[in-house]
């Protein structure tokens, strides 16, 4: 499942298989939601137009488990893009993980989009991804100045993301 989330990140929303609101419903009913962190973007009139979801994951190294968060999905209906949506559901969950105490949330996501917010590629921290894709693609935003400074390892993602 996390692959099918991989290629959203990497082509077209028609690359997915539709499958990612079973993920969604997954992660709801697991004990790595939180509440605070599953933000939907309405309009006016109730409709939903984008979702956005963190849960928590760790990052791995010899020594030491961190916790951070994992960003996803982000999605924003394709009549809705390009209006900042996207962008305001990230900003509003980073304030809120920020409340919540985490420093860190990491994505796969588009190398051009997520830059805009602060992410940055977490191969620069010495943090990995347990996936086969371009490390342009695997980042990391510190929520705090200098937070990812002495965390270095490899993120897992919980066992729900890959059934
Ligand atoms: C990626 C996504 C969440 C962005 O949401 P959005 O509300 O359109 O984004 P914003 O309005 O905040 O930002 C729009 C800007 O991001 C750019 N952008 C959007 N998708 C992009 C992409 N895939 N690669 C590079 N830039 C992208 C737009 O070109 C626009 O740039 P501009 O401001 O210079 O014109 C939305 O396009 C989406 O839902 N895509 C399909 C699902 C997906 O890929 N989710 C991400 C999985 S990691």
């Amino acid at each position: 499942m996390i692959y099918d989330l991989i290629m959203a990140a990497f082509a077209d929303v028609e690359e997915s298989d539709h499958q990612e609101h079973f993920l969604v419903e997954r992660l709801h009913q697991s004990n790595t939601f939180i509440p605070e962190l599953s933000l939907v973007a309405e309009t006016d009139n109730q409709k939903i137009v984008g979702y956005i979801l963190l849960t928590e994951v760790e990052i791995v190294s010899k020594n030491i488990i961190v916790s951070s968060l994992g960003v996803a999905p982000l999605s924003v209906l394709p009549e809705f893009q390009k209006l900042g949506i996207g962008g305001r559901l990230l900003k509003e969950a980073h304030k809120k993980a920020v409340l919540l105490g985490y420093d860190t949330a990491v994505l796969l996501g588009h190398k051009d989009y997520y830059p805009r917010f602060g992410y940055r590629r977490a191969i620069d921290f010495g943090i990995e991804f347990p996936f086969d894709v371009p490390s342009d693609c695997c980042m990391i935003i510190e929520l705090r100045p200098n937070a990812a400074d002495n965390i270095s390892g490899v993120v897992r993602y919980p066992d729900i993301f890959f059934e």
